[in-house]
């Protein structure tokens, strides 16, 4: 099986702040950096450095070396991206005292997927290979539908939330993987239960990973249901936990591990990313997740 994910790179400028600025308020950062990112670039590195051999398919802009060494450095095979002239995807993260963080992206050069280049990057794929999609592309919803079509295995993590998701054929997903705030968004619930219970109606043959923050995460495939708690860290930068997560389930449904050991170790490599300030580059290998 192989894995392909159709994803944004984005160039994050990360500010330390006391605390989140508030509409009309003026703050001084104490300290910048500049990190590879992006839900999908993350991704493809924490399947990477989880042990899966992964493709990453998506657009790059013209200051997009930073993002290329990154996966290149992460062992991301880059055959299937392609090379534009404007800027590359951006953000602006701030992130406090206690290590959470807010996000503004601009999406650049990740909004010029065009039909022809999907087709391009799927005719390397066939039925049973894995493709994974996140919420930040332009095209996403042809990706998903033309993936589905050549029989693969679609993986959605509907992140972040926004009217697009409308527009997805969310028939064709095989597996969600979301937090609390898309599971309301797709099923209107708020309480963790429900939004499975609705999930298995709406969309019946899914398998569904629930995210809950600090409270743990649920997966439920066919009759199978796991419930994984956190391994509690002092948050540095939560900024791609949910990447990390991601990227460590996907590489253990891949190569077919039993769901709890694919659970723990999922929660295991998110805290430790956590726990480190940056996305791409929080993320561990393999050898430093012990369960
Ligand atoms: O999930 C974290 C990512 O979201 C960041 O790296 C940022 O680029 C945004 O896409």
């Amino acid at each position: 099986m192989k894995i392909l994910n159709y994803g944004s790179m984005n160039i994050d400028n990360v500010y330390q702040m006391d605390h989140m600025i508030q509409p009309g308020e003026t703050q001084m950062a104490s300290a910048k950096n500049v990190f590879a990112g992006g839900k999908g670039l993350n991704q493809s590195i924490a399947i990477a450095k989880a042990g899966g051999a992964v493709y990453h398919a998506g657009v790059v802009g013209e200051d997009g070396a930073i993002l290329m060494d990154t996966l290149t450095r992460g062992g991301v095979d880059t055959r299937y991206i392609k090379h534009m002239s404007g800027p590359s995807g951006h953000t602006v993260i701030q992130v406090d005292k206690n290590g959470q963080n807010s996000i503004i992206v601009f999406a650049g050069e990740n909004m010029r997927v065009l039909e022809e280049d999907i087709a391009n990057v799927l005719s390397g794929f066939e039925k049973g290979d894995l493709l994974i999609l996140q919420n930040e592309l332009d095209n996403s919803p042809t990706i998903m539908r033309m993936a589905s079509e050549r029989g693969m295995t679609i993986v959605f993590n509907p992140s972040p939330v926004n009217e697009g998701l409308k527009h997805y054929p969310l028939e064709c997903v095989d597996w969600f993987l979301l937090n609390e705030i898309e599971g309301k968004a797709l099923t209107q619930e708020t309480d963790p239960e429900k939004i499975l219970a609705a999930l298995k109606v709406q969309y019946p043959k899914a398998n569904v990973v629930l995210t809950l923050g600090g409270d743990g995460a649920f997966c439920v495939r066919g009759d199978e249901k796991v419930f994984q708690p956190i391994f509690p860290v002092k948050a540095v930068d939560t900024t791609a936990a949910g990447d990390t997560f991601t990227g460590y389930f996907v590489t253990g449904i891949s190569k077919g591990d039993d769901l709890p050991t694919v659970m723990k170790r999922a929660a295991k490599a998110s805290s430790i990313a956590v726990s480190r300030p940056g996305a791409a580059d929080s993320i561990p290998y393999a050898s430093e997740v012990e369960i």
